[in-house]
This record gives C-alpha cells, sequence and structure tokens, in this order.
C-alpha cells in the first residue's frame, strides 16, 4: 500500500484528480471505476475544472461504478445514476452510453444482472484505475463487514450503521434503499489499480484497520492490503490514528524522488 497524507481535503482532490488525468491522458481507451458519496465529489470538480480548461477529455473514456440501489431507478434523485450525471457526466464530453452502473430492475435476476456486469467490465479489458471511498465500518462500495474477500457483483444488504451513516442524505418522509447491488471485493481487486480517498475524523478508526489492522472480511477495506498497487489518499484527520505517520511522509518523499529521476510508471 503507497499511504499519502496531506493537509487537507481539497490536496486530497486534487492528487486524485492528477491519476485520473494520467491515465486518461496516457491510455487511448482508459477504464475508469467511479465511486459515489461525498468524499469525491470534490475530485469530481476537480476533473470537470480540468475538461473546461480543455486539459482533460473524456470521450475515449468507459466507467463501471462501484454501485447502485436496488428499488429506485435511474431517475431518482438518490439513485447513483443520477449522482454520477450531477457531479460529473453531465459537465464533461463522456458517452453516456459507456458509463455503466450495476442496476437490477424490477423483474430483472440479480445473479445474472451481476454476472452480465462482470462480464461488460472484462469486454471493456478491465478496470484501470478504480476509485474508492471508505464507509466508517471499513466498506468498500457497498461490501460490508463480512463480505466474502473472493465477492463479485450481487446484491448486498447494507448494514445498520451504513443505513444511519447515510441517511443524513435523504429527507425524514424519503424512501432509503436498504438493499444495493454491488461490485465485490474480489472485483475490485482486478482493477490495475485501486486509489482510495478517505477524509474527516470519522473515517480514521475504518483507515487505521484498512491500512494496520488484520486482512479481515470484517473490515474489507483491508482487502487493499492484497493488491499491487493501492493508492491511499488520506487528510490529516483520516490519517489521525495511524501509528507510523512519520514514515509514510518520509516515503512519499522518497517515491517523490525516485519518480522524478527514473520518471512515473504506471502499468496501465
Ligand atoms: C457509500 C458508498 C461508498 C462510499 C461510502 C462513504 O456507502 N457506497 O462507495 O465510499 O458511502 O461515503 P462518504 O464519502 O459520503 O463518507
Amino acid at each position: 500500500m503507497q499511504v499519502i497524507i496531506f493537509d487537507d481535503a481539497q490536496q486530497v482532490a486534487k492528487s486524485a484528480a492528477e491519476w485520473v488525468a494520467e491515465l486518461i491522458n496516457k491510455k487511448s481507451n482508459p477504464v475508469l471505476g467511479l465511486a459515489t458519496g461525498s468524499t469525491p465529489i470534490s475530485l469530481y470538480k476537480e476533473l470537470v475544472n480540468k475538461h473546461k480548461t480543455g486539459e482533460l477529455s473524456f470521450s475515449n473514456t468507459t466507467s463501471f461504478n462501484l454501485d447502485e440501489y436496488l428499488g429506485i431507478d435511474g431517475t431518482n434523485e438518490q439513485s447513483y445514476r443520477h449522482f454520477m450525471n450531477e457531479n460529473l457526466f453531465d459537465h464533461v464530453d463522456i458517452d453516456k452510453s459507456k458509463t455503466f452502473l450495476p442496476t437490477c430492475n424490477q423483474g430483472e435476476n440479480p445473479r445474472e444482472q451481476g454476472l452480465a456486469y462482470e462480464d461488460r467490465i472484462v469486454q471493456a479489458g478491465g478496470v484501470d484505475l478504480q476509485i474508492l471511498g471508505i464507509g466508517a465500518n471499513g466498506h468498500i462500495g457497498f461490501n460490508e463487514p463480512t463480505s466474502s474477500l473472493a465477492s463479485r457483483t450481487r446484491i448486498k444488504t447494507l448494514t445498520q450503521q451504513t443505513l444511519d451513516d447515510n441517511s443524513r442524505l435523504f429527507a425524514a418522509d424519503e424512501f432509503q434503499p436498504t438493499l444495493a447491488m454491488t461490485m465485490g471485493i474480489a472485483t475490485i481487486l482486478d482493477a490495475r489499480y485501486v486509489l482510495l480517498m478517505a477524509t474527516g475524523k470519522n473515517k480514521a478508526k475504518a483507515v487505521k484497520d484498512m491500512v494496520t489492522g488484520a486482512l479481515s472480511a470484517v473490515c474489507p477495506a483491508s482487502s487493499l492490503q492484497l493488491h499491487e498497487n493501492a493508492i491511499i489518499l488520506l487528510d490529516k484527520e483520516a490519517a489521525s490514528e495511524l501509528d507510523d505517520q512519520e514514515y509514510y511522509l518520509w516515503a512519499d518523499k522518497q517515491n517523490c524522488k525516485i519518480n522524478l529521476e527514473f520518471g512515473l510508471y504506471h502499468n496501465y
């Protein structure tokens, strides 16, 4: 794991945007894995700005989102499709027919839908860079604690903690889905690079469990310890429970030096 600690959330977003821009500018048919939640909103703002200034075109990009709620459709304002349109897709030149979310509409078979989503990712050449946030309980996507580390795209029942954490986004009388389709942990680990963003004190415990806790389904994000190219971007608050903060800062300086001397090497 490459743990990089920044002073604040804005710097986390800027750094994440650099990773995305590098992929898109380097590869002719980049495949991006996208995430929802409040954390990546500032990343999407950075990407929209880069597009508006002519620095970045998404015209060749294909995207796969981590998850989508069940029981509401893409026109519902609470759907992750709506979130992606509002925060990114409507403001850049991405071809929406190449933007995918793991949906399962009424009457569709969730197992078939899950398999089809996995297939579509493979057909697109696999995810090059998967953006991730982290739940306060250590979930990634909607892979709640005790999700199999070998899981694939499927339905998950959300935990009470996740429902409570996300209830702030729903009006009191609004339907809050309790089920979601989500990429599995194995699906996420298939990406060539994973880039997890975490900001704020309420993520500090989950971040500690992810980086230095035991590899365990109890903390789904700890599965990233198995990934060859896992980049963890943190602000100081999210990093605050890590024991070896000095080491991560020092290691990052060394990596910057190596990159300067030998050039950035990302094996997309
Ligand atoms: C949701 C999403 C996750 C996201 C998490 C944290 O449950 N399914 O992908 O990482 O929330 O969200 P936030 O960034 O709002 O804390």
